[in-house]
């Protein structure tokens, strides 16, 4: 399949440094968003992918939902609650698993969080139906971003590059996520899907992206749940901590849950290209 996007972005990528900074946030809805992208027509294509370069986000509203996402964070939570929190390496093989990352363990990744992770691999039986419905949205922003829509899709660890999914529930007040970049290699530009609404599910806090001169853009009041996210990998973002006045409580499922999708180069890949954290002073975008 001809993919329009793939010269544009390397075009772009040789002759420019790529962005750091959000520039502003561009509102699509699904139907739209997937019919422009899909159709590759000139204009848009340059269009977008310069848009993207110069550090735009892009929120999708509708794209997958609400019960899709109101189901999920339902079994995720029971699934969590019946097995133990384990962790394992992407290796040829590696099981699912789900991790509770307490601010202590947090803080021996490369990006320091505080975060309770469910990770699903296509390799494995898929106990959600998670894949078909997700990969029909994934073709679509692997189209964009210059790759084939199915790529990576049968990969396994020994590849070298492989798709995941990952179910977060960020617990009241501790849960959070420092600001990072991250890997482009394999995926440019990050994908998001929003599980919960601030307002009704949490209060304050929530993912939020960089500008100029260290201005925090929160976009969680224009968010609803089923709506997805993108940008380009090295605009710096974060997860700031949300119900700053309530207890945290591991075992329950209130509070901010998130739907992360991306392509990583496997741990069977010596010196892998990882997510970095960015060094800025923003103290209110820090657990207190
Ligand atoms: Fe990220």
């Amino acid at each position: 399949m001809q993919n329009k996007y793939k010269p544009v972005w390397n075009r772009l990528e040789q002759s420019l440094p790529r962005p750091e900074r959000v520039r502003k946030v561009i509102q699509m809805d699904f139907q739209e968003y997937k019919t422009k992208v899909e159709a590759q027509d000139d204009s848009f294509v340059n269009t977008i992918v310069e848009s993207l370069y110069s550090g735009d986000a892009y929120l999708i509203k509708g794209a997958f939902s609400k019960e899709f996402m109101t189901d999920l964070r339902k079994n995720i939570h029971e699934y969590c609650r019946d097995r133990p929190s384990e962790f394992h390496k992407m290796l040829e093989g590696s099981p699912d698993f789900h991790r509770m990352i307490d601010p202590e363990a947090g803080k021996k990744y490369a990006v320091a969080s505080c975060k309770h992770s469910c990770y699903f691999y296509a390799w494995n039986d898929d106990p959600f139906d998670l894949f078909t419905p997700i990969n029909e949205r994934w073709r679509i922003l692997k189209l964009l971003m210059g790759l084939q829509p199915d790529e990576y899709e049968k990969n396994t660890p020994k590849d070298g590059v492989v798709d995941r999914i990952q179910v977060v529930r960020y617990p009241p007040r501790i849960g959070y996520l420092e600001p990072h970049t991250d890997p482009y290699l394999h995926q440019r530009l990050i994908f998001s899907g929003y599980m919960s609404k601030r307002g009704v599910d949490y209060q304050g806090g929530g993912f939020y992206l960089v500008g100029e001169g260290d201005k925090v853009i929160n976009i969680e009041d224009d968010i609803d749940v089923g709506d997805i996210c993108f940008c380009y990998a090295t605009v710096y973002h974060g997860v700031a901590p949300a119900d700053n006045n309530k207890e945290p409580d591991w075992e329950k499922d209130d509070g901010r849950w998130f739907l992360s999708m991306y392509s990583n180069a496997s741990d069977e890949v010596p010196d892998r290209h990882t997510a970095a954290p960015v060094k800025l002073s923003i103290p209110e975008v820090m657990p207190s």
